[in-house]
C-alpha cells in the first residue's frame, strides 16, 4: 500500500514553528501583518480567503481585509496597492485571483513590491526562482516541495511530470522541480497522448482541476503521485484530481485531497508572511 503524504499534518507543524517566530519578532517590536485584497465575491475565493484569514489568527499574524466592488476601475486598485506598499505596519501584500476580466492581474501583480509578494507572483519574484535566486516562491509549488522534502524523496534525476501550466501552480512547480535537478515535462489542454507521457513519470503532479481526471492507466507502478486539484462537487465536497481509490494502490506515495496540498499551500503563505515581516 502506498504512504500517505499527509499535508495536513506537516502544515500543522510549520504553524507551531512560525508562531514561535511570530512571538520572537513581537518581542523585537515587529508585528507581522497580511493584506489581502478580493475583488468581488467569487464564492471559491471567500473560502480561501477565509482559511487564510483563520491561519494568520493562529499563529498570531495581524490580517487586514479589503473587500473591493466588482465594478471598481484598475485606478482604484492600483492606489490600493500603492498604499500598501507604502504602510510601514504592512509586510505581506495578497490579491486573490480571480478578479474581473475587465481589470488587468498581471499588471495588478507587478504592482505589488517584491518585498511584499508573499504570493511569489511579482515577475520579480518569477525571474528570481527562475534564476535560482532567493525569493518569494508560489504558495502551491513550495508546499509540494516541502511536502517531498518532509517524506524524503529525492528529485534529483527524476522525471517529473506536471499537468496543467498554470502561473500559479504548473509553471513554478517545473521551475522548483527543475532547481533540484529533475527532468520535467509539462502536459497542457493541446498535449497529445497524454496517458503515454504521464506514464514516464516517477513524480506526478495533477493540476487541471477535474475530478478524477487522472487514472489508473496513466500512472507508472511505483510513482509519487501529487494532486493539486480543488474541486468543488455540487454537494460541497471537495476533491482532487486523481481517482484516488483506483491510483492509490500502485503509487508510492500519495497525497490525499483534502489534508494534501491544499492545507502546505496556507503554510508556505504563512511562511512567506514571517520571512517578509523579518527582512
Ligand atoms: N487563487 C487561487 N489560488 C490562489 C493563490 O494561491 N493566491 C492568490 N492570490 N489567488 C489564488
Amino acid at each position: 500500500m502506498p504512504k500517505i503524504l499527509d499535508g495536513k499534518e506537516l502544515a500543522q507543524k510549520i504553524r507551531s514553528n512560525l508562531k514561535i517566530k511570530v512571538d520572537e519578532l513581537k518581542l523585537e517590536g515587529i508585528h507581522p501583518k497580511l493584506a489581502v485584497i478580493m475583488v468581488g465575491e467569487d464564492p471559491s475565493s471567500k473560502i480561501y480567503v477565509r482559511n487564510k484569514s483563520k491561519a494568520c489568527e493562529e499563529i498570531g499574524i495581524e490580517y487586514e481585509e479589503f473587500l473591493l466592488k466588482d465594478t471598481i476601475q484598475m485606478e482604484e486598485l492600483l492606489k490600493l496597492i500603492d498604499t500598501l506598499n507604502k504602510r510601514q505596519d504592512v509586510h505581506g501584500i495578497l490579491l486573490q485571483s480571480p478578479i474581473p476580466n475587465n481589470l488587468d492581474i498581471n499588471l495588478a501583480f507587478k504592482s505589488i513590491v517584491p518585498e511584499k509578494d508573499v504570493d511569489g507572483f511579482n515577475p520579480v519574484n518569477v525571474g528570481r526562482l527562475c534564476l535560482n535566486q532567493d525569493g518569494f516562491v508560489s504558495c502551491t509549488p513550495f508546499g509540494v516541495m516541502k511536502l517531498l522534502e518532509e517524506y524524503n524523496i529525492d528529485v534529483e534525476g527524476k522525471n517529473a511530470v506536471i499537468i496543467g501550466r498554470s502561473n500559479i501552480v504548473g509553471k513554478p512547480m517545473a521551475q522548483c522541480l527543475l532547481n533540484k535537478n529533475a527532468t520535467i515535462t509539462i502536459c497542457h489542454s493541446k498535449t497529445k497522448e497524454l496517458d503515454k507521457i504521464t506514464k514516464t513519470a516517477d513524480i506526478l503532479i495533477s493540476a487541471v482541476g477535474r475530478p478524477k481526471f487522472v487514472k489508473k492507466n496513466m500512472v507508472k507502478e511505483g510513482a509519487v503521485v501529487i494532486d493539486v486539484g480543488t474541486n468543488r462537487l455540487e454537494d460541497g465536497k471537495l476533491v482532487g484530481d486523481v481517482d484516488f481509490d483506483e491510483v492509490a494502490p500502485i503509487t508510492s506515495y500519495i497525497t490525499k485531497v483534502p489534508g494534501g496540498v491544499g492545507p502546505m499551500t496556507i503554510a508556505m503563505l504563512m511562511t512567506n508572511i514571517v520571512k517578509a515581516a523579518g527582512m
